[in-house]
């Protein structure tokens, strides 16, 4: 006899995030809300995300715009779209004070000087993979403000350090589209139903294992990597491990989450402190990996305990496997 509530012929839906972030907001007592609307904010322009890259091909939303970002990179269509969608939704949504987003060089206001977060965002990252159907991702992190509420927010609450972060998440739109994110404490995941038009939880608790056998990086860099690096790599291929790189970072940390991996994006000479931005993919993913049981460094210290100096400021990053980045490192 099968029970009415797990009947084979109507299997539960699953814990809603919505529903999630609730249950998450009654288990503290002093918890009044607002990080939890601002969680449910940054759903909603996923999803709005999600729908337009899944039509970008049928209504012109691929190729460039003809104009560089503040890194000096040709921006997509699709990045100006889902910057425009993500301000959007935290000003109107009003729990967000001010923006950092690597779209735009500086400090967008929303306007809500009472609301006490801050956010820092990669609205779309993998911009190269976007007119070639090959997955995609955005990347954020929410900082409660420092300086006094009512004020206009400043530099300063941005330039708080990784261990600050209230919440750091990400959403990959691939296969399936996914948002996962951590407020400090366990990982989960939450694949979309975009028939329900609701992030279910399909990976609560995640876990990375503690070694790998996955290595990812711009294999095509690899002669100008230091020879520490060069050597561990040498060492990969000889023991046959399995080159993977997307090219979005979003999908080649998820990847190396679920499966156990490395991933690699040291400096070279035309990038000296690596290519990727630390407020906004090192600080979030370094915190949601080591929320997983995995290491984020560089070569001389953790991600997280870099002290940042500016809001694009760029960082080498190794992160991964715990058993996987020691080896690295072991050899410098
Ligand atoms: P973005 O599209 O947000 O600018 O990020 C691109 C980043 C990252 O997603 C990816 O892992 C990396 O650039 C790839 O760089 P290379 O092409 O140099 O390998
Ligand atoms: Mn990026
Ligand atoms: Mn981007």
């Amino acid at each position: 006899m099968h029970s009415r509530t797990s009947h084979p012929l109507a299997l539960p839906v699953g814990t809603t995030l919505d529903r999630y972030i609730m249950n998450r907001q009654y288990a503290f007592a002093y918890a009044t809300g607002e990080l939890s609307q601002l969680l449910r904010d940054i759903a909603l322009a996923g999803k709005i995300i999600n729908r337009e890259i899944n039509r970008a091909g049928l209504i012109d939303l691929t190729g460039g715009i003809g104009a560089q970002n503040v890194q000096g990179e040709n921006q997509q269509k699709l990045d100006v779209i889902a910057d425009i969608r993500f301000e959007r939704a935290l000003k109107n949504g009003g729990e967000v004070c001010a923006i950092i987003s690597e779209e735009e060089e500086e400090i967008i206001f929303t306007g809500n000087n009472h609301a006490k977060y801050v956010v820092a965002i990669d609205p779309l990252d993998g911009s190269s993979n976007i007119d070639v159907n090959v997955s995609i991702g955005t990347i954020f992190s929410i900082y409660r403000r420092v300086t006094p509420i009512g004020t206009e927010p400043t530099m300063d609450d941005f330039l708080q350090g990784g261990h600050e972060q209230v919440a750091a998440g990400y959403i990959l739109y691939g296969s399936s589209t996914i948002l996962v994110y951590t407020t400090g404490h366990s990982v989960n995941g939450f694949t979309y139903d975009a028939s329900l038009g609701e992030f279910i939880l399909s990976h609560p608790d995640l876990q990375s294992p503690a070694d790998g056998t996955i290595y990812s990086c711009n294999d095509g860099n690899a002669d100008l990597y230091e020879e520490p690096v060069r050597a561990y790599l040498a060492d990969c291929r000889k023991k046959q491990y399995t080159g993977r790189y997307i090219g979005s970072l979003v999908a080649d940390f998820h990847r190396n989450l679920l499966k156990g991996g490395i991933y690699l994006y040291p400096p070279t000479p035309k990038n000296p402190e690596g290519k990727l931005r630390l407020l906004y993919e090192c600080y979030p993913l370094a915190f949601i990996a080591e929320r997983a049981g995995c290491r984020a460094v560089t070569r001389t210290e953790s991600i997280l305990d870099i002290k940042p100096d500016s809001v694009h400021q760029r960082t080498p990053i190794f992160m991964g496997a715990p058993k996987m980045v020691d080896d690295l490192l072991s050899r410098f």
